[in-house]
């Protein structure tokens, strides 16, 4: 484990859900780490935990509208918020989602994270209806823009006694998470790295004039290389279809995959990332005619001879080097789960982004797409039905996300 929280000074905010009990495992966990945990609460959270018990667990006083109000010579909100160097919002209610994306002050919680100039994060919890409302999203990505990192609830059980999602995230997910994602968004790992990226459909030609091909529109391929690129990467997008090429981004036309694993190649040393989004074709014709192919008289039926073609994820898999990124796609229209699982673990890829191209509304020449993340050692990531764009970019912050954790390896 990283030794990342040894020098971190940690005002943990806690709000009044029903997940505030869980504040006193998250001090334990963060202290075990080797941060220093201060602990404030709001009134409502008091309810729900009481402030001795985080007192005892954080070794230090706790922060309350009380404490606060007190007569004395301190102002708490001002010393406090300076003291941290990270403020950890677990759980975060809708409440105060709310009042810290509208920038009120009126309890020592809200006022004392405005007050602070350190890294924020906060971990909703709260009922899943609550977690859907529009008021409640526009909040959160308010915080995205002002900064916050978020840590999405997950689905599970709930305090209602039902599956939803609104569920705070796992404790132990929370802590591991934490070191990465901030490296990762803080100090942008991808500034100015190479990101080699693939997109479209491979086109294995019979003759001058005709190919074997598939449905790949090449969108998804070309959406990431517009998300690495603002995050400040140095994008290659090694193509076989023409798209309008988003700013910083050098395209470099391919047809076969054999021109584009030679592309491939040739940039892969001075590469960080490699994203295989093209759609390979498994197999090209054995031989290319010289001359268009013409039926012969009375032809009714014509065998095709076709041969497998190297396969350009396991080749760039096997041969990555240790601080190495490797991204591929399943594109699956049966057993999406299990063949991406597969494909993991034999193609020697770091993450598997997997796509039911059976989907109408989503997959190839869709605008849309909805997939799940499988990552060696973490559980499946769904990403709903989204702009291909959007998912783009949960993609690229998944993936500086993994470089962020080979660095701190
Ligand atoms: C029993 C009970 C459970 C609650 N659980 C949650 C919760 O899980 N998440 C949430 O956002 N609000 C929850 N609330 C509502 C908050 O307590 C309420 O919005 C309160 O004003 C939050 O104050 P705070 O944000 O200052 O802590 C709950 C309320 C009650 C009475």
């Amino acid at each position: 484990m990283t030794d990342w929280y040894r020098d971190k000074k940690i005002l943990l905010a806690v709000s009044g859900g029903i997940a505030a009990y869980k504040a006193a495992e998250l001090t334990r966990l963060l202290i075990k780490q080797g941060a220093q945990v201060r602990v404030m609460m709001t009134q409502a959270a008091q309810a729900f935990i009481p402030a001795k018990t985080l007192a005892i667990l954080s070794q230090n006083p706790v922060l309350t509208d009380a404490s606060w109000q007190r007569d004395g010579d301190t102002v708490d909100h001002v010393a406090w918020a300076n003291w941290a160097n990270l403020i950890l919002v677990v759980p975060a209610t809708a409440n105060l989602i709310g009042k810290i994306a509208q920038g009120l002050a009126d309890d020592v919680v809200s006022t004392t994270i405005m007050a602070s100039r350190a890294d924020k994060v906060l971990a909703p919890a709260m009922n899943d209806g609550m977690w859907a409302s529009p008021a409640l999203q526009r909040n959160i990505s308010q915080l995205k823009a002002d900064d916050w990192l978020i840590i999405d609830p997950v689905t599970g059980f709930l305090a209602e006694g039902y599956e939803g999602t609104g569920r705070l995230a796992d404790l132990n997910d929370i802590v591991n998470q934490l070191p990465i994602r901030l490296l990762a968004r803080v100090d942008n790992i991808l500034k100015d790295k190479q990101v080699v990226i693939t997109a479209g459909g491979t086109q294995e030609a019979l003759d001058p004039v005709r190919y074997l091909t598939n449905r790949s529109s090449g969108k998804m391929g070309y959406a990431l290389a517009e998300a690495a690129a603002e995050r400040g990467a140095q994008v290659i997008l090694i193509a076989t279809v023409k798209r309008p090429v988003p700013y910083g981004v050098k395209l470099i036309k391919v047809s076969d995959t054999q021109s584009m694993l030679g592309a491939v190649e040739s940039y892969l040393p001075g590469a960080s990332v490699f994203i295989a989004a093209a759609a390979v074709s498994d197999f090209r014709p054995v031989q290319l005619a010289k001359n268009k192919i013409k039926k012969m008289p009375g032809q009714t039926s014509w065998q095709l001879a076709l041969t497998l073609n190297p396969d350009i994820l396991a080749t760039v898999g096997q041969a990555k080097k240790p601080q190495q990124v490797v991204v591929g796609f399943a594109a699956e229209t049966q057993n999406l789960a299990d063949n991406a699982q597969k494909k993991l673990a034999s193609k020697g890829a770091d993450m598997i982004v997997a796509n039911d191209v059976s989907d109408q509304a989503a997959g190839f020449n869709s605008n849309d797409n909805a997939v799940i993340l499988f990552i060696k050692n973490q559980s499946p990531q769904t990403v709903a039905l989204a702009d291909k764009l959007v998912i783009a970019r949960k993609i690229i912050d998944q993936t500086m996300a993994l470089l962020a954790s080979k660095v701190l390896e």
